[in-house]
């Protein structure tokens, strides 16, 4: 087993060495939530869509959220490597109780833990993969990321004992999700997916493709999709945050139209790559943090600029020096030029500095 390094409950740890005691209610119960976070070179995609997901499925099992936002960013850094792709596996669970009760203990902390595996490309993307269809046999909470996941493991491992890569699941005669995945299909030329609710986990890559399907003119709907309809579906692909977007090309042993990923695949796929690649290069900075960071600005002179420009700077870095701080005049001595010598731990908080310096009226230009 790779021994890398994990976190629990505040301590990083070799995985080995990282135990949860028999009683913590998610080995007795599943009675957990948990997230899976993709980062790509370092980069986490979607981080705050996935900690809003968080936060809903905490609330869907009455668990208080153990940390802020900031506070998960800080847990999670560590673990992230910027050479490869990989995915954060984040579970919250309801802590330790003294003993084996259903309802819920009272003052117990959560247990927390996070790891990193790599993301390995998925092996059938060109191809495309078989599916099955299976009657949902899930409880009616979906949305919840639970780790209660049987209902999930049982549809999958059915699709696997028959030769195919996911379960696509139904209800009532319409089309719901994967075991673990979200659905589309073409339908008559539009980008078909199921609404969100209780019966679908509201899947990140979901929420993506439909936002870059928008901005790129291809027809979409949100629409409850009669199971029946997929015969006429041109195309048929399952999404999630590890797998990205995969054509299903087969589907109950029969092809779906002529057995081969699809052309709105192929470009919803183009697509998809470029917005990551876009996200990365936004994200990139030449810069290591932490490192020494000039802020400068400039205003009319004949104010005082430099306290301004100071107090401005130490709402983000609040131990500057007052000596970290020059002013030099322009040649006609109409403008005054402030430079700040700061220690800048992160290119968000730049870019918060720089934010608040350019709201000012009386900053003319901050760079
Ligand atoms: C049941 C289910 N639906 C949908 C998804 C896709 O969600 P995401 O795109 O956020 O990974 C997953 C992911 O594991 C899942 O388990």
């Amino acid at each position: 087993m790779e021994n890398k390094t994990v976190y629990l409950n505040g301590q990083y740890l070799p995985l080995n060495e990282a135990k949860v005691s028999v009683l913590d209610r998610g080995f007795l119960f599943g009675d957990g939530i948990y997230e899976v976070i993709p980062s790509y070179s370092g980069h986490l995609f979607h981080f705050q869509d996935h900690l809003q997901r968080l936060e809903n499925s905490l609330a869907g099992i009455r668990l208080a959220n153990p940390h802020t936002r900031e506070q998960w960013q800080e847990i999670v850094s560590p673990l992230l490597d910027r050479n490869v792709d990989q995915y954060i596996y984040l579970q919250i669970t309801r802590g330790v109780a003294s003993k084996r009760d259903h309802a819920f203990p009272d003052n117990v902390p959560a247990t927390v833990f996070v790891m990193c595996s790599n993301i390995v490309p998925f092996a059938g993307l060109n191809r495309g993969v078989k599916a099955i269809s299976m009657d949902d046999t899930r409880w009616k909470f979906c949305n919840v990321k639970a780790i209660t996941l049987l209902g999930n493991i049982l549809h999958r491992q059915a699709a696997v004992d028959q030769g195919c890569a996911e379960a696509l699941l139904v209800k009532d005669g319409y089309l719901i999700e994967g075991a673990a995945s979200n659905v589309f299909a073409v339908i008559d030329g539009v980008l078909c997916t199921p609404p969100k609710g209780n019966d679908i986990l509201p899947g990140i890559t979901r929420d993506v493709i439909l936002d870059l399907a928008r901005k790129n003119n291809i027809p979409c709907s949100e629409d409850n999709i009669p199971f029946s309809a997929l015969q006429e579906a041109s195309e048929i692909w399952v999404t999630s945050s590890t797998r990205e977007i995969i054509p299903v090309v087969e589907l109950d042993s029969k092809m779906v139209f002529d057995g081969i990923p699809g052309p709105v695949w192929q470009a919803m796929n183009q697509i998809f790559q470029a917005y990551k690649q876009s996200l990365i290069m936004s994200e990139q900075t030449f810069f290591e943090f932490p490192c020494e960071f000039p802020v400068k600005a400039m205003g009319k002179a004949g104010m005082e600029l430099d306290l301004l420009v100071i107090e401005i700077v130490r709402r983000h870095v609040p131990d500057v020096k007052d000596d970290a701080v020059t002013s030099r005049p322009s040649k006609d001595g109409n403008f005054i030029a402030i430079t700040v010598i700061i220690e800048a731990s992160s290119k968000k908080q730049l870019d918060a500095i720089y934010q608040d310096l350019t709201d000012h009226p009386d900053i003319l230009m901050a760079l």
